[in-house]
């Protein structure tokens, strides 16, 4: 029989040696998922044994994460803000960095108030879910072109109650939809160049959905249809914030402009990167 302890430290070995960077949480964060027990009960009851249907779970994710799959994508959830989301293999795992942009939305628009929001590209709902559990007189539309994320982000919406104030549309970011429709959109489009992708993480390029990563040769494809339809979509006054690559500002900036908007800029995320361009239609 083996012991919490001796699972976490078999589980701990076994990904070091598969060269895993972190591996002392992944093996923790399986080791609880394979068995219910929490960060506390392995320190404070580390002798407690495995059942043999535990210890066969374990190792079932262990092969995975060996095998270069991710915590959240073995475990199909992750924490984005302050929910718990669930994912599938149709939908990019959220990242911390998107964030930042949902803070400074939140604090363009204050607790209490409505306004409508689009959220294109929407995926397993992260960006769109998280700012309207916080602002409940707020009611947004998620779009995705995958009708499998969607069925993601649906449930997601379900689980976290807010079903009624969240409508999701497969469509092509904005098609469809009509103009002067939204007081905020935002997005975080695809916009990795394709030839960067074969030199990402394994973690990345072999387990989040291509349609989520390419932003095709220039990396900025989805920007360029994006900008033009945000500012159509938008209502007068209403503002967007967009996701970037660190080396996009420039660029994503001189859309935005050409489509019309105003106030152009771009806020830096907690590492110090260029990550969010905002712009307001007149
Ligand atoms: C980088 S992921 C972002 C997902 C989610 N918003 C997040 O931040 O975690 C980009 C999303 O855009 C979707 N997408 C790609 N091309 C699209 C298009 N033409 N129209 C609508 N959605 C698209 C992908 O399916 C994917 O879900």
């Amino acid at each position: 029989m083996t012991t919490l302890v001796q699972a976490w430290t078999g589980a701990q070995k076994r990904l070091k040696a598969a060269f895993i960077d972190s591996p002392a949480i992944d093996a923790r964060l399986l080791l609880e998922a394979a068995t219910g027990a929490t960060r506390t009960d392995i320190l404070t009851d580390p002798y407690r044994e495995l059942t043999e249907d535990q210890e066969a779970l374990l190792n079932t994710y262990l092969d995975k994460r060996e095998k270069r799959m991710p915590v959240a994508r073995i475990l199909g959830r992750k924490g984005f803000w302050k929910l718990l989301l669930n994912l599938s293999e149709h939908v990019l795992i959220p990242r911390p960095e998107t964030e930042c942009l949902v803070d400074m939305v939140l604090k363009a628009y204050p607790e209490g108030e409505s306004f409508s929001i689009a959220d294109l590209g929407t995926g397993s709902g992260a960006i769109l879910l998280s700012i309207l559990s916080e602002r409940p007189a707020a009611k947004g539309l998620g779009t995705d072109i995958s009708e499998e994320a969607l069925a993601v982000a649906r449930d997601n919406a379900a689980h976290l109650g807010i079903a009624s104030r969240a409508a999701f549309l497969r469509t092509s970011w904005g098609d469809g939809l009509h103009d002067a429709t939204f007081d905020v959109v935002v997005s975080n489009p695809p916009y990795i160049r394709s030839d960067v992708i074969p030199t990402l993480d394994p973690e990345v390029k072999n387990h989040d959905p291509m349609l989520a990563l390419d932003g095709g040769a220039s990396g900025l494809e989805a920007f360029e249809a994006l900008a033009p339809e945000i500012f159509r979509l938008l209502k007068p006054g209403g503002r967007t914030w967009l996701e970037i690559g660190f080396d996009q500002s420039e660029d994503v900036e001189k859309l935005m402009k050409s489509a019309g908007f105003e106030d152009v800029a771009t806020y830096l995320d907690l590492s110090n990167l260029p990550r969010v361009v905002v712009g307001r239609k007149p």
